[in-house]
């Protein structure tokens, strides 16, 4: 049969639910980080995180049906992503990985994903 995707093996939506119903409850709390999102309601953002990483990792293909390519460096463009940013953004999102309860190596993997994407949306030197 097909192999099993990182997106099953890890527990499938409820665990993406969990991990970014985590994240931006952290998210929430941050003021700088909170600063950053437009919208008075993270509820939309939250669904547009879960469905991105869902995708990515081998799940359904929701986000690009709602949002198209995810071209996420210039999704990112018009907030300044500095070293501080990048860094309150992975704390936040260290509790959530931590609090998932995800075996290993899909933990590390996971986290290993996070930090590298997380470096790669960085568009300020402060
Ligand atoms: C959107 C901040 C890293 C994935 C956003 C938004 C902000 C933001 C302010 C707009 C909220 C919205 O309307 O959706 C940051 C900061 C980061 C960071 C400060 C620190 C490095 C990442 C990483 C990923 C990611 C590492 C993926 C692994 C997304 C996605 C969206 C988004 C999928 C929605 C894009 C769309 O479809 O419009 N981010 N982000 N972000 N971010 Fe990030």
């Amino acid at each position: 049969g097909t192999p099993e995707t990182f997106y099953d093996a890890v527990g499938g939506e409820e665990t993406f639910r969990r991990i970014v119903g985590r994240f931006y409850e952290e998210v929430a709390k941050d003021e700088m980080l909170r600063a950053l999102y437009p919208e008075e309601d993270l509820g939309p953002a939250e669904d547009r995180l879960r469905l991105f990483l869902m995708q990515y990792w081998g799940g359904p293909h929701t986000y690009s049906e709602q949002r198209g390519h995810p071209r996420l460096r210039m999704r990112h463009a018009p907030f300044v992503i500095g070293p501080l940013q990048r860094d309150a953004w992975l704390r936040c999102m260290r509790i959530a990985v931590d609090e998932a309860g995800i075996a290993e190596p899909y933990r590390t993997q996971l986290w290993e994903y996070l930090e590298m994407a997380a470096n790669s949306m960085l568009n300020s030197f402060v």
